[in-house]
């Protein structure tokens, strides 16, 4: 089918379905009033990118949601009583609330206004607020580490992301970011249609892109695709 080709009915349902979407998404859809050529983005935002919805909230709150990521960031973190955590694109708070449970203060920011309400359920004492990584709210200095899980690949300044990181940071603070690399493009790690929209790294272009940011002590252990981009400022 060419883009300009309409869609044939039940087109979109059948790709909202393949992503566990159901009927609310399907009205969402429709009401949004978008084009069809909008399917795909409006569908990586619903997912994934700025999640929305009734799907959303039982991905994102749901327990197991990235715990691989989560365990080898805080396992990196090493958060103890006394740090302060800030987390970008917090979702559901389930790494908020396992800092918390580490004796570390923990704030999180997150573009998606549900996924800000979901994580104030799901990690009742940390701080989270509706904010983008591109600008945190933040005095220079103001946190001990700094986090990331599976929301670097939708940024569209990541260098940008990262200097606000290392300013946000105290001196030797550190910081933790797992994102996918490009041999997971395609996989259920990071499916088409929203592959597209994101953004992939080598190795050595994450480890680049940190120090660009002034960041030092960089590291990138990849395991099978999964990166943990490690640094301290
Ligand atoms: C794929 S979800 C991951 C959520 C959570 N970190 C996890 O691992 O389960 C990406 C999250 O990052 C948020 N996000 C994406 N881009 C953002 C930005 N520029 N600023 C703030 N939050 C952003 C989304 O709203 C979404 O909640």
């Amino acid at each position: 089918m060419s883009a300009n080709e309409p869609r044939r009915e039940g087109d979109a349902e059948q790709k909202l379905s393949g992503f566990g979407l159901g009927a609310q998404d399907v009205a969402a859809w429709r009401e949004s009033g978008l084009p069809d050529s909008a399917l795909d983005e409006w569908l990586t935002d619903r997912v994934a990118r700025r999640p929305s919805g009734l799907r959303a909230r039982k991905v994102y709150g749901a327990d197991d949601v990235h715990d691989f990521a989560r365990r080898a960031i805080l396992q990196a973190l090493a958060l103890r009583r006394g740090d302060h955590l800030l987390e970008l694109g917090c979702g559901g708070g389930l790494l908020l609330r396992d800092a918390l449970a580490s004796g570390a203060w923990a704030t999180g920011i997150d573009h998606s206004e549900e996924m800000v309400r979901l994580a104030r359920e799901r990690a009742p004492g940390a701080e989270v607020q509706l904010a983008c990584a591109e600008q945190l709210p933040f005095a220079d200095a103001s946190f001990s580490a700094v986090a990331m899980s599976v929301v670097f690949f939708f940024f569209e300044r990541p260098e940008l992301v990262l200097r606000e990181c290392r300013r946000v940071l105290r001196a030797d603070g550190r910081i933790a970011v797992y994102t996918t690399a490009p041999e997971l493009r395609g996989t259920p790690a990071a499916p088409e249609p929203l592959a597209r929209f994101g953004h992939f790294y080598t190795d050595a272009q994450l480890a680049r892109l940190a120090r660009g940011a002034g960041l030092r002590d960089v590291a990138v252990d990849n395991r099978r695709g999964g990166q943990l981009l490690t640094g301290r400022r």
